[in-house]
């Protein structure tokens, strides 16, 4: 069973391979599948700085890629500690489900949760 602590340690130490030399900002996720599974992301950064993808986006994608679309928790630090996903972050995980939850704190025993409705009460979804 991984706690929230856990993610949260695994976010942090996923960090050190975040690719950020334009911001100076690194940030590394931990996405927990309710198959109990893993992925990590960091953000990575280019030189045109528009094709940057965010750490939550870059663990979305790894464990999207592998199979995983069911999903209950994702941690999130940055180098400067607590950090809150941006918008198209938040856009992104809500199309994998209502009831994500999103751990960030300044550290380990600081730790806030969200639930990904609270953070984007109106996604978008598309209807066919
Ligand atoms: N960033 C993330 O990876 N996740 C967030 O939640 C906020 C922003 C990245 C994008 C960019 O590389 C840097 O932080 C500064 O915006």
């Amino acid at each position: 069973m991984i706690s929230d602590r856990d993610l949260y340690l695994m976010a942090k130490k996923a960090l050190k391979n975040a690719y950020a030399p334009f911001s100076k900002f690194t940030v590394g996720a931990a996405l927990l599948s309710e198959t109990g599974e893993v992925f990590t992301g960091v953000n990575v950064e280019n030189s045109s700085l528009g094709a940057t993808i965010c750490a939550e986006r870059t663990a979305f994608v790894k464990a999207v890629s592998e199979g995983s679309q069911k999903f209950k928790t994702i941690a999130v630090v940055s180098g400067e500690g607590a950090v809150l996903p941006c918008g198209i972050c938040r856009q992104f995980m809500f199309e994998f489900g209502d009831d994500l939850r999103i751990v960030t704190g300044d550290d380990a025993d600081n730790l806030k949760v969200y639930g990904i409705k609270d953070l984007l009460p109106e996604g978008f979804r598309l209807t066919l």
